[in-house]
């Protein structure tokens, strides 16, 4: 069988993918140029891709002999789900090992933008800490007391529940779905309309996935709700933020400050209009980028694959039911 990836995974599963497959690497340009991807597709069985590879409706139709797409991600936005189910095209994914890291990444993001500490690092950097320890200087704010509002309960949003318990900080959410009494007990979460939560909270952070639904969804009319001290956290999809509404409310001071992982395109160049600005910090999509999270997303990204080319059930399967 043939398999395409767009670009290399750790040794340990290249090799296995090598001892049993005949494999095609991508080595250039990334994303993989669609024209290449294009004229690959049509010959492979198997295809393992990426979060920023765009497997549309014409890479799809062009994969006659596609079988699998093992994507190394636990979003499944980039790849036009209809198109694939209607060829019964399988369809792996990397949810729960990423869990945790992205979890972390959001309350060190929370963290950051709360006592501003990227900000303070800066203005190190630039020898602008002229005056020592003023009883104004650099002031951010307790988490202690204050509310979290966790916009999407799934698995991430509820690792950071559980993580910002021990802060002393309230939790309210809201979901798709409300969890069950025993659940927000169990998390101490308190269930908010979406309006209530970002009108209540003095930081809110992101855990829902981007579909059409979601698209833009965090826009001036949300914004314009949160409190002057709050804080705007995401480590999900750049693309559930409106980023010109969001420019505009941390230009005017509107909010006190926001923490973005993730962005409407990718990667953000240095004239980016964020870059330009102080009350926010900037991450380059690094939720689930720890070694032994990475590792694992290599592991079931190669099992997937591997299953689902050989009629086995694979570890994560988006479900096109
Ligand atoms: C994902 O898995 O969807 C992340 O955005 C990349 O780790």
């Amino acid at each position: 069988m043939r398999v395409l990836l767009t670009r290399k995974l750790h040794e340990f599963a290249m090799k296995e993918l090598k001892r049993r497959y005949d494999v095609y690497v991508h080595n250039g340009a990334i994303p993989m140029p669609k024209d290449k991807l294009l004229s690959k597709i049509s010959q492979m069985d198997g295809l393992v891709c990426f979060p920023y590879d765009i497997i549309d409706k014409e890479i799809i139709e062009s994969a006659k002999k596609l079988r699998v797409i093992s994507t190394y991600s636990v979003g499944y936005d980039h790849i036009d789900l209809q198109k694939a189910k209607s060829r019964k095209i399988k369809i792996g994914y990397t949810p729960d090992v990423l869990t945790n890291a992205t979890a972390d990444l959001a309350v060190a993001l929370l963290l950051d933008s709360m006592r501003r500490i990227t900000e303070g690092d800066r203005i190190i950097r630039e020898g602008n800490w002229k005056v020592v320890f003023g009883p104004h200087d650099y002031v951010g704010t307790d988490l202690e007391g204050k509310t979290i509002g966790i916009l999407g309960m799934g698995r991430i949003g509820r690792a950071v529940a559980k993580r910002i318990h021990p802060f002393g900080m309230k939790t309210a959410y809201h979901s798709r779905n409300r969890l069950p009494k025993s659940e927000e007990k169990k998390l101490g979460a308190k269930y908010m309309s979406l309006d209530e939560l970002f009108e209540k909270s003095d930081a809110i952070t992101i855990h829902i996935p981007y579909t059409k639904d979601t698209h833009g969804i965090v826009n001036m009319n949300l914004l314009k709700k949160m409190k002057k001290t709050s804080h705007l956290i995401n480590t999900s999809r750049g693309k559930i933020i409106n980023e010109k509404d969001l420019i505009k409310i941390l230009r005017s001071n509107r909010i006190a400050g926001a923490a973005l992982d993730v962005f409407e395109r990718e990667p953000i160049g240095k004239d980016h209009e964020f870059v330009k600005m102080k009350n926010i910090v900037l991450a380059p999509h690094i939720g689930s980028s720890t070694a032994e999270t990475r590792r694992e997303m290599a592991e079931i990204t190669m099992r997937n694959l591997i299953y689902g080319l050989e009629g086995k059930k694979m570890v994560y399967s988006v479900d096109t039911d």
